[in-house]
Parts: structure tokens; C-alpha cells; sequence
């Protein structure tokens, strides 16, 4: 059986890793996906502990990118938000294992939990990593690069800040480039860092599959 079919127990020490989506308690079985009505923005510096820069991960799956830069880049703070519970679960079995001190997982839709928790200007870098492609054109609005979800990202991003986009979906990929011009404000930009990753990308690239990638700036 695929291991993602099996049901993923929570490590009681590794709810430690979720945050609520009010970010006050910590995620049970019972409090799943709380609808975010209002806006109570998170506070960074009190979620981590410390004020070196946030990067948040929309959409983590399976954890590898999150397990693996956190680990690599002790001077920095990693969010991950995922919308499914046996993922967040997973990922937090994951982090315990590596006693990772600086990251931290919501469970949450990411658009939502940007448009109602993120602060403005508070975030160095947005990493959206091979998100569900929805391809039926009636399902569309649900692909979480859309002009909405950009808007929210770049008031999110500190000046000089990123978003990463990659995907193997061509036609994925041609819709976020229209989003992206209908928003207008994000620049591209040329210089992409050394990344880690993530398991879809050691997934696809194995198998010779196209990748496509942006990094976009709010360059003011
Ligand atoms: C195709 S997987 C890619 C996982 C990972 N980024 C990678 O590259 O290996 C997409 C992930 O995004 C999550 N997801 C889908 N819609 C989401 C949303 N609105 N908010 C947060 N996570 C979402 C899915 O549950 C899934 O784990």
C-alpha cells in the first residue's frame, strides 16, 4: 500500500510543531480547519521566539523542503501551511525527529490563512512549490497562483522580497503568467538561489519531466 494511504498518527510531542489557525492553541483531531472569519495577524517574533527573517511554504505535502532548508539554515524562520491534516501530521513526525527548532506548521488554506493572518510586510520569501495543477477549466479557481493570492502575497513580502513558483504543468504555468500580468506589480527576477528540493521536484526531475519556475520581487 502507498504509505499516504496509511493513516498518520500525530507524535503527542510533535503537535508542538502545529499552530492552531488562530495560532493560540494547539491543533487537536477535534479542531480541524477553523474557518479564519477575522483578522488577527500573527506575531512573528513571538511565534519563533526571535526576529530573524520568516519564509513561509504553501502547500509543504510530505515536508521534505521544510525538514530540509530549516535544518540548513538555522538563522532563518520556516512556515509551512498545508491544507491537509495527514501531511501537517507527517511533517510534524518529521521535524521532531530532527529536532528542529525553527519551523513551525499551520494547517490551514493558504490563501485564506495569508489573507487573514499574515502581516504586512513580515515575510522574506514565498515558496509555492508544484501546487495541485486543477486542471479541469471548472476547477480553475482553485489553483492557489491566481491574482488574489499574489495581491495577498506581495503585501505580505517584506521590500525586496520573493515568491518561488515552480511547476511541471505548462498550461499551470501560462495561467499564473496571465495572473501575474493582470496584478502587475511583481517584477521578475533573474537570480534564483540555491534551493532545496522538494519531493515532487526529485520526483519529477527523475523523471526527466520540464520544470517551471519563476521568482517574482516586490522591487519598490
Ligand atoms: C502536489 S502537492 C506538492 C507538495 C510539495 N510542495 C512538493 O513539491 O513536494 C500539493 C500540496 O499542496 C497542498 N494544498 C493544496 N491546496 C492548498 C491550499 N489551498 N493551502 C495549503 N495547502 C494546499 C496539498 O494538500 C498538497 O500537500
Amino acid at each position: 500500500m502507498n504509505r499516504y494511504k496509511k493513516r498518520v498518527a500525530l507524535d503527542p510531542e510533535a503537535a508542538r510543531y502545529i499552530v492552531d489557525a488562530d495560532l493560540t492553541l494547539a491543533v487537536s483531531e477535534r479542531r480541524q480547519n477553523i474557518p479564519i472569519t477575522h483578522r488577527l495577524p500573527v506575531d512573528f517574533n513571538s511565534l519563533f521566539g526571535n526576529t530573524r527573517p520568516v519564509e513561509i511554504e504553501v502547500g509543504f505535502g510530505t515536508g521534505t523542503f521544510l525538514a530540509e532548508s530549516s535544518k540548513l539554515h538555522p538563522e532563518k524562520n520556516f512556515l509551512g501551511i498545508e491544507i491537509t491534516k495527514k501531511m501537517a501530521f507527517l511533517t510534524a513526525n518529521r521535524l521532531l525527529k530532527e529536532k528542529t527548532p525553527n519551523a513551525r506548521l499551520v494547517l490551514a488554506d493558504a490563501s485564506l490563512f495569508f489573507k487573514a493572518k499574515v502581516p504586512d510586510c513580515s515575510v522574506e520569501l514565498i515558496h509555492v512549490y508544484f501546487p495541485d495543477p486543477w486542471v479541469k477549466k471548472r476547477h480553475h479557481k482553485r489553483r492557489i497562483m491566481n491574482r488574489a493570492f499574489l495581491k495577498e502575497a506581495f503585501r505580505a513580502l517584506v521590500p525586496g522580497g520573493r515568491v518561488n513558483f515552480f511547476t511541471d504543468h505548462r498550461d499551470y504555468f501560462n495561467y499564473f503568467l496571465e495572473e501575474k500580468a493582470a496584478f502587475g506589480l511583481f517584477k521578475d527576477d533573474a537570480a534564483m538561489g540555491a534551493c532545496v528540493p522538494t519531493a515532487y521536484e526529485r520526483k519529477w526531475t527523475g523523471q526527466g519531466r520540464e520544470i517551471y519556475r519563476a521568482v517574482l520581487k516586490k522591487s519598490l
